[in-house]
């Protein structure tokens, strides 16, 4: 390609650009249903869109699924750090069936997984914790300080779910969006259904999606808890 033709394909593309931004915002916020799944996952790409975390933490970090989806859309519009939790190897039999579980991949994987992510010039930090977050996570509060964007979607008995939200809770600033997944699952139900609502607005996502292996059908929904103002 000549000069003159290297530069009058740029001056098109700039003149093209406007254009090519009002197409997209048009199917991204006026056309939600043509391109959007339904399940809770676009849900929760669709709070990181809206929030715009610098520090994002899950809780269940497992094969790296949710966090690379969560990572790839905050990286669109900024830098970020991602603080992941999961027993990855230390998962026993026992703590499978307590939990209801899945089964983690190696942390090693996740980890290059997660690292080898490039978004418009960017990648993440990646922080991972391996073993039981009533452990890990409690022990990193301080390293994290504060998060804008908390994912809980790891142990689902009583006793880790709300040791999940205690140490989140203490990562929370005014402005920090935690999404619940599960409610009203296992321990996951009572935990969400105590949440004080005299701090906390709990927002129940409906209709959650509906899995069919069982019967009745299960029913996940996520619970979406912000500081009340
Ligand atoms: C449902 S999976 C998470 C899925 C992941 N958030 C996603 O959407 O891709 C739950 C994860 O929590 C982890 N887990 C369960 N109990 C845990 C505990 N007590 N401490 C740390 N991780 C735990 C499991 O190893 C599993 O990887």
């Amino acid at each position: 390609m000549t000069k003159p033709q290297a530069a009058a394909k740029e001056i098109l593309k700039s003149l093209l650009r406007p254009f090519y931004r009002m197409g997209r915002k048009f199917i991204f916020e006026k056309l939600p249903p043509l391109y959007r799944e339904g399940t809770r996952y676009d849900l929760i790409a669709d709070e990181i869109k809206k929030v715009k975390p610098g520090v994002i933490v899950e809780i269940g970090t497992c094969h790296g699924n949710n966090a690379e989806r969560m990572i790839r859309t905050a990286l669109w519009s900024n830098d970020v750090d991602y603080y992941g939790f999961d027993l990855f190897e230390e998962m026993a039999r026992e703590t499978f069936v307590k939990e209801t579980s899945i089964w983690p991949a190696p942390m090693a994987l996740v980890e290059s997984r997660l690292k080898s992510i490039r978004l418009r010039g960017r990648t993440p930090k990646v922080h991972l914790f391996k073993g039981d977050t009533t452990r890990t996570l409690k022990a990193a509060v301080q390293r994290i300080g504060r998060a804008d964007f908390i994912f809980i979607d790891g142990g689902h008995s009583y006793e880790t779910v709300r040791a999940d939200w205690e140490n989140s809770e203490r990562l929370c600033g005014p402005d920090t969006v935690v999404l619940i997944d599960d409610y009203p699952n296992w321990g996951v139900g009572r935990l969400v259904d105590e949440i004080d609502r005299g701090r906390w607005k709990v927002e129940i996502i409906e209709p959650g999606d509906y899995f069919y292996h069982s019967s009745p059908p299960l029913n996940c929904k996520l619970a979406r808890v912000t500081v009340k103002r």
